[in-house]
């Protein structure tokens, strides 16, 4: 595999884009003279999505921009996009179709699309001839070059693209502006070399490479004193942590030395490869104390003929004996997963092992998806037989097996206290929601002022996918 050697990009390349920003920031301010101009960042997909978003809103504020969450008031809008499913690509391009009249009748506005998709020439390609209105477009590399391709813009020069593959950069210190004031994003490595057969992402975000332990544990020191409750340390696969990096280093002492961190928060992480979930990361959970007793372990299916062709490198067997581990050794472990529906090749025998595992392991909550054909990764050039009404058909069993199983999880917690970080307003007045140590959804009748600081919560009433309670007294 072509690891990259060197991964960091110089701190002379970031000097340059800060006088980019000075630039850019000069001439935004002369364009709108005597107002504020606005911008609109929207990401699609997850939440290392999200999280490279928040550099991009960091970015702009940095140029003299303000935010603002309605996109028909924006004089510069950003989708950042995600390729993992074709219904994230056909979003994307229906609101970026939508923005046609807005330029036209706002010339001086800037549009950008960034992210995966455009890191696959088909979709640069069709940006290029069927959206004449967008401004600039950049991949996931070149994110951090976005004041010079601005200040290219607003100089009159033509159109910016800027999508060619170099994703082994790692960039240190940009400007971020979190959307929360209490739950932090934290990215410890990017990249993906897995190669799970459906999946584009090893293809669109370049070889996976990891930060070095003392940018995170800086990051992470800062985030704690910036007085945020949650850390949430993200990665397509955390469990490989430190591979390529010069100290000898794994994910279970990244985390030992985040939460060796002093302070009122707690450490969540994902997403962990079954593959490389080892004890020893089970045994540091169990024995730190800010990191939440919750596992998110995408499974993805159960059957072992199907995870062979999804090139996942593990086996029901061996998934189970994790699990099995985990709740020895902590016992009020939690587990949510991913699952793929439809895979090509599956049967309904093959679909049918997945239920098994589902009522044997017990999620308490699942993120499920009908498989997306993605061009240019293996699984594309598979026989799919399988017709996607039938698909749908398997899809909405799955949800109501686990609709079943998480109720009755749910049904339990009645009667119990857990620490809920409340997030925001609930659907129903005079309550607000926010999820357990467990990632359980809790809402909570309480008033808005709580949200943001942790709250003791007894549960009293279960739903089908959450539960509710009282602030303890
Ligand atoms: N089709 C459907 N789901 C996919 N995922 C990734 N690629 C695909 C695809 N081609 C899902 C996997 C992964 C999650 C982030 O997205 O379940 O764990
Ligand atoms: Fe995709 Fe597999 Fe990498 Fe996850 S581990 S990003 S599913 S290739």
């Amino acid at each position: 595999m072509n690891r990259c050697a060197k991964t960091e990009v110089p701190a002379e390349l970031l000097k340059e884009q800060e006088r980019y920003t000075q630039l850019a920031k000069a001439k935004v301010a002369e364009i709108y003279y005597g107002r504020t101009p606005k911008y609109h960042v929207h990401s699609y997909g997850c939440q290392l999505n999200v999280s490279d978003g928040e550099k991009l809103k960091g970015q702009l504020e940095a140029m003299g921009y303000v935010e603002t969450g309605a996109v028909e008031d924006a004089d510069f809008v950003i989708y950042n996009t995600c390729a993992v499913r074709e219904n994230a690509e056909d979003r994307a391009f229906g609101n970026l179709g939508a923005l046609k009249n807005q330029k036209r009748r706002r010339p001086s506005m800037l549009i950008a699309i960034c992210g995966c998709m455009t890191q696959q020439q088909h979709n640069a390609d069709r940006i290029k001839k069927s959206f004449p209105f967008v401004d600039i477009v950049f991949g996931t590399h070149a994110m951090y070059r976005l004041p010079e391709m601005v200040c290219s813009r607003l100089m009159g020069r033509g159109r910016v693209f800027e999508t060619e593959e170099n994703n082994c950069d790692i960039v240190e210190g940009m400007p971020v502006h979190r959307d929360s004031g209490f739950k932090a994003w934290l990215p410890i490595m990017y990249g993906c070399d897995n190669f799970c057969s459906y999946c584009i992402v090893p293809y669109v975000r370049g070889r996976e490479r990891s930060r070095r332990p003392e940018e995170v544990v800086k990051e992470a020191r800062q985030i704690v004193e910036g007085g945020y409750k949650e850390i949430m340390l993200l990665g397509q696969n955390v469990n490989s942590y430190g591979v390529g990096l010069e100290e000898n280093i794994n994910f279970s002492e990244l985390l030992r030395r985040i939460d060796a961190i002093e302070g009122d928060y707690r450490i969540r992480f994902m997403t962990s490869h079954p593959k490389d979930c080892t004890r020893e990361l089970i045994d540091t959970i169990a024995e730190s104390k800010h990191v939440c007793h919750h596992i998110h372990l995408p499974v993805q299916c159960g059957s072992n003929r199907i995870l062979k062709l999804m090139n996942r490198r593990y086996t029901v067997e061996k998934y189970i004996e994790l699990i099995d581990y985990a709740r020895e050794k902590i016992p009020d472990v939690t587990f949510t997963s991913d699952i793929i529906v439809g895979f090509p090749g599956e049967t309904y025998e093959d679909f049918c092992l997945t239920l098994e595992l589902l009522k044997r392991v017990r999620f308490n909550a699942l993120y499920t998806f009908i498989y997306s054909k993605r061009e240019g990764t293996v699984a594309a050039k598979m026989e799919d037989p399988i017709p996607y009404e039938d698909k749908s058909r398997w899809f909405r069993e799955l949800l109501a097996v686990q609709e079943e199983i998480a109720e009755s999880y749910y049904r339990n917690m009645v009667g119990k206290r857990v620490r809920v970080l409340p997030e925001e307003l609930g659907k129903t007045e005079g309550t607000i929601t926010g999820r357990d140590d467990g990632n359980n959804i809790v809402n909570i009748k309480a008033p808005e002022s709580l949200i943001g600081s942790f709250v003791e919560v007894d549960i009293d009433t279960a739903f089908n996918w959450a539960v509710g309670g009282t602030v303890a007294e």
